[in-house]
């Protein structure tokens, strides 16, 4: 592959420090795990946006339970199996993918490198992930779209939908990426607010200039009048504007893309996007932004996709929310995923090297699972389902 990315190590004087800046495009030498990116990237970050990347909502029970839960779920090898000729390779939405991993949407990546989504783009289409553009980027859409579709082994791309206030204007940003070229829209549904991210409360965060959800720009703030006495900010305001079932039928009229639900937890709800004709849905808890205690996304995953078996056996169901290491993909289609997505990683990858760190990043996951496949026997992921038990609820020794 001749590619501007270069995912191995980069090859520099180990002796030679410090260890490369912000905003720089090499790796810097003894990352060998995302857990050692993360540990880089805090050192790199001012605390208020390490605060913002890697905080959860209230006391960080479900950002803590997500990884845990992977870790908790145990491997049973099976051995001597024929393992030669194995791969990695998924179907997702009519397409071949190369691997079942795809960036998470996650805002404002400018704060972790000048680069910002364009080095996510990068890295992500070189090394066959997917990706999935948040409304909230800091990188105007129709360019991620040109860096990220010519590349001949990128997976997909989709657009990741923040309903707005003004219908209009939503409808505007749905056109826009159907233009540009995204693959399917990815409706949030697990945050009609935000949580209560103490965390980046403490630390003071804040934009910086120069950093902003660029495709928003034009959208006009609806004008609220005075609350009542007695009225509450949240219910007689701001959730005026919350999306609901209505929205996802609504956003199934306007365009031809398809509809992908993200933040889906209880089985009736998978269920109830699969019959306003959800084209997948995204087991996820916001990698525990939101709400907190909800149970880990590793937990809830066997429910949603038996409940939406049972209703439509090929909807897809993906998961994010913790995963660290390739055993950690290997547990998520064990159990029935059909893709996973990385979030909190892609950011360290991203502010340590760059596009270079996003594309390392992916590659030691892919790496991992690899190993993680033929260690259990699993010539491909669809060997997947038996190797996974959950007979040990509270070993996990490592926390991430
Ligand atoms: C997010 N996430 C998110 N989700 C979304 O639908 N739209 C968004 O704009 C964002 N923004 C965002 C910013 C940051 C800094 C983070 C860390 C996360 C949630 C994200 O898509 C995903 O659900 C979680 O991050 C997955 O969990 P892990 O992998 O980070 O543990
Ligand atoms: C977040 C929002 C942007 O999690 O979804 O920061």
């Amino acid at each position: 592959m001749s590619k501007s990315v270069n995912p191995g190590p980069t090859g520099s004087d180990s002796t030679s420090k410090p260890p490369s800046g912000r905003g720089a495009s090499t790796l810097p030498p003894g990352l060998v795990s995302l857990l050692d990116h993360a540990q880089h990237a805090q050192r790199l970050l001012p605390d208020a946006v390490c605060a913002y990347f890697n905080g959860g909502a209230a006391d960080e029970t479900t950002l803590h339970a997500n990884a845990l839960a992977w870790q908790t779920l145990e491997l049973l090898p099976r051995v001597l199996r024929p393992l030669a000729g194995g791969h990695t390779r998924v179907h997702l939405l009519g397409r071949t993918l190369a691997h079942p991993m795809l960036v998470a949407p996650m805002a404002y990546q400018s704060l972790a490198h000048p680069h910002g989504e364009h080095a996510t783009a990068l890295a992500a289409a070189a090394l066959g992930a997917g990706l999935v553009l948040s409304t909230q980027a800091s990188t105007r859409l129709e360019d991620i779209a040109r860096t990220y579709l010519p590349d001949p082994d990128r997976g997909p791309l989709w657009f990741q939908l923040y309903a707005q206030p003004d219908r209009a204007f939503t409808h505007e940003l749905v056109q826009r990426a159907a233009a540009a070229g995204f693959e399917a829209l990815v409706l949030t549904v697990d945050a009609p607010v935000q949580g209560l991210r103490e965390r980046e409360r403490r630390a003071g965060f804040a934009l910086p200039a120069g950093v902003s959800a660029v495709n928003l720009v034009g959208m006009e703030q609806p004008i609220h009048p005075p609350l009542q006495p007695g009225q509450s900010a949240l219910f007689d305001r701001l959730l005026n504007h919350a999306p609901t079932w209505d929205d996802v039928t609504w956003l199934r009229s306007i365009s031809p893309l398809p509809l992908l639900l993200k933040g889906i937890t209880h089985p009736a709800d998978a269920v109830e996007a699969v019959r306003c004709g959800a084209a997948g849905v995204i087991v996820s808890n916001h990698g525990g932004r939101t709400l907190d205690t909800v149970p880990a996304t590793a937990r809830l995953l066997p429910q949603v996709v038996q409940a939406v078996q049972a209703v439509q056996g090929n909807v897809p169901v993906l998961v994010d929310g913790g995963i660290r290491r390739g055993t950690d993909v290997l547990k998520a289609m064990a159990l029935g995923a059909s893709a996973v997505l990385v979030g909190r990683p892609i950011l360290h990858g991203l502010t340590n090297a760059g596009a270079t760190g996003v594309a390392h990043v992916i590659r030691l996951l892919r790496d991992e699972l690899e190993m993680a496949m033929a260690l259990t026997g699993c010539r491909t992921l669809a060997d997947a389902p038996p190797v996974v038990t959950w007979t040990a609820p509270h070993t996990a020794h490592h926390p991430r």
